[in-house]
């Protein structure tokens, strides 16, 4: 079976129509979901009539969901949705003064969610309920295509190297975050160049809360780090997802960046649920 599809971008990124997500799905259409992660990175479903029951349910479907890293970090409870905007869950609106609403500034950088954890998520599954009248996309770009275009000099250097990412070193600049919350991400390390488990295609693993390369100096590490993350980024490599109410997209962390474009949260409500998929864990 194959989905139909529509790209979305020259270098990843597909809609893909006929398919309800909060249906029953029978196992050739999820394996054809995972192929299509695996081909496309990023994948969207419009018009999806999405509960939390069914967005979990689908979530399961895919992998194991990934505990939130806030609110397990902050008071050791494991809830497996994260809500993104500023939107409280009785509803009332955070502005931009509001703590939490500040805090979420940290995604407009660009970023792989969850790099910062031991096991870092596969895939994020986010669903949009509400979204501004302008701004608040959600911007992407490929480490997989960034890395084809490395020369096989660049390529044969990265390669063995190892990356230590850090979520106090990539976020404390923009907020405070809560000391349980920081205790419980130590810094960890990944290889800087991973490959799809199934297809074996390579990319690298950079993203702002790689923090620096083990064994090298601070300076070298921030300009290696910098330049991949920049070489990713260019204005060329983005595809600019402008949420409509409804759409459910996939995104893969193993080889994509994104970040948040930004709007105004104090003239606009934006809600929008996400669930990650957890591990399998990849050997450094
Ligand atoms: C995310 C994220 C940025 C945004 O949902 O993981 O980083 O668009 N979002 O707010
Ligand atoms: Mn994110």
């Amino acid at each position: 079976m194959e989905l139909k599809t529509e790209p979305l971008h020259a270098q990843f990124g597909a809609r893909v129509f006929g398919v309800d997500l909060t249906g029953p799905l029978d196992g050739e259409t999820v394996a054809a979901i995972n192929r299509a992660v695996d081909e496309f990175s990023l994948l969207c479903f419009p018009d999806q009539p999405m509960t939390d029951e069914a967005h979990l349910a689908f979530t399961r479907r895919l992998g194991e969901p990934e505990a939130e890293h806030v609110t397990l970090g902050k008071t050791g409870e494991t809830v497996f949705f994260g809500t993104v905007g500023n939107v409280a869950d009785d509803g009332t609106v955070r502005r931009g003064d509001h703590p939490n609403t500040k805090y979420q500034t940290g995604n407009e950088q660009w970023h792989s969610d969850s790099s910062f954890r031991a096991v870092p998520s596969t895939v994020s599954i986010t669903h949009a309920y509400e979204v501004p009248g302008e701004d608040g996309a959600t911007e992407f770009a490929s480490m997989r295509s960034a890395y084809e275009r490395l020369s096989d000099e660049d390529k044969a250097r990265i390669e063995p190297l190892r990356a230590v990412h850090d979520y106090v070193f990539s976020r404390s600049p923009i907020a405070p975050v809560d000391p349980n919350h920081a205790a419980s991400l130590p810094p960890v390390v990944h290889p800087l160049v991973r490959r799809n488990p199934t297809t074996g295609t390579a990319n690298y693993y950079a993203g702002s809360h790689a923090r620096s390369i083990v064994g090298w100096g601070g300076m070298e590490s921030r300009r290696l780090i910098d330049d991949l993350n920049a070489g990713a980024t260019r204005e060329e490599d983005i595809y600019r997802h402008c949420w409509a109410v409804g759409d459910t997209v996939i995104w893969d962390n193993r080889c994509l960046l994104h970040r948040g474009g930004g709007y105004d949260a104090n003239k606009w409500r934006r809600r929008m649920r996400q669930t990650r998929v957890v591990g399998p864990a990849v050997v450094a």
